[in-house]
């Protein structure tokens, strides 16, 4: 017999713990320790104008942990001897994460989607299938969003001719992002009421995508700072809002890898006001419509 998961209950208790915080003060030293845990494993850099940050975003895990301080939690921490393996360590980090998404987000990237760039390459692919990817794509409104603007101003496009891949290092972001559920804060983002009603079921509390546009991405889960494992060549990447969280190397090495999965006439987009000049220079901007992306030079 087949199990029913009820793919809206795991978003309803993750908006209730993300809804509460409790703020407890930290050390200097226990701050160093959870930013370096950290960039090690994200590559996340935390300035020091972020200790703000961790006493608000730790103290619910410090909590849940058993423990009333960050400094216990950080005791903790210190005790586990293989920490890449346990829900700790994996709470610690996703909660020092910064998952802000919408739908639409931006507006521009998808005008030029819609307009520019999916014109173009539909026409020079000639059936062959295209490869989007919305890398840190946290609760996947974006991969959805772009699966929405194809139904709607490409739907002679075959299934199999598109293949969106959303990723993200947040295994949390990745079970809600699979699910398709959002709550009614999130649907009055960017979505327009049009599209609510044609691609979402009404599920009470909250809204769950329709099947025919979550079976249309694969969520997986990438970590940008280690290799990206095996992925098709793209022709468009989404990595935006991310890179900002990063310092120069890191983000220099990620480029790195994005250009070598970018096909040569593929297009790199970036989030509102970051660019790839003085980081790499094999890209260069292009202005389409009312806003810039990259190319390959
Ligand atoms: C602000 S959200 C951006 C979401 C979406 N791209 C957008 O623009 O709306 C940043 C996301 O980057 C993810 N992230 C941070 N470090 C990462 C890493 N090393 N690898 C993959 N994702 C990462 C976070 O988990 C978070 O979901």
């Amino acid at each position: 017999m087949g199990v029913k998961v009820n793919r809206c209950a795991v978003h309803t208790l993750q908006t209730v713990n993300c809804q509460l915080s409790i703020t407890m003060p930290i050390t200097i030293a226990d701050f160093e320790y959870i930013r370096k845990l950290v960039y090690d494993r994200t590559g996340v850099f935390l300035s020091e104008d972020k200790m703000y940050l961790v006493e608000s975003r730790l103290g619910m895990v410090a909590k849940a942990a058993g423990s009333n301080s960050v400094s216990g939690l950080v005791a903790e921490l210190k005790q586990i001897k293989q920490q890449r393996f346990s829900p700790l360590y994996e709470s610690t980090v996703e909660a020092m994460m910064t998952n802000e998404t919408f739908f639409f987000r931006d507006v521009n990237p998808f005008e030029m989607l819609k307009k520019s760039v999916l014109p173009e390459l539909l026409k020079q692919r000639q059936g062959c299938t295209l490869n989007i990817w919305c890398a840190a794509c946290s609760s996947g409104q974006e991969p959805y969003s772009i699966a929405m603007l194809l139904r709607e101003y490409f739907p002679q496009l075959a299934r199999n001719q598109v293949q969106i891949l959303g990723s993200d290092i947040s295994t949390a972001m990745l079970k809600r992002a699979n699910s398709g559920c959002y709550a009614q804060h999130e649907v009055v983002r960017g979505l327009p009421t049009a599209l609510l009603h044609k691609y979402f079921h009404d599920c009470g509390k909250e809204w769950q995508i329709k099947e025919e546009i979550r079976s249309a991405i694969e969520f997986r889960q990438i970590n940008l700072t280690e290799p990206f494992g095996s992925i098709p060549q793209m022709d468009i990447i989404f990595l935006r809002n991310v890179l900002i969280y990063f310092d120069v190397q890191t983000k220099q090495s990620i480029l790195a890898r994005v250009r070598r999965v970018l096909r040569p006439d593929g297009y790199l987009f970036l989030g509102g006001g970051k660019t790839t000049v003085n980081l790499d220079s094999s890209f260069k901007p292009v202005q389409l419509e009312k806003g810039v992306c990259y190319r390959l030079i």
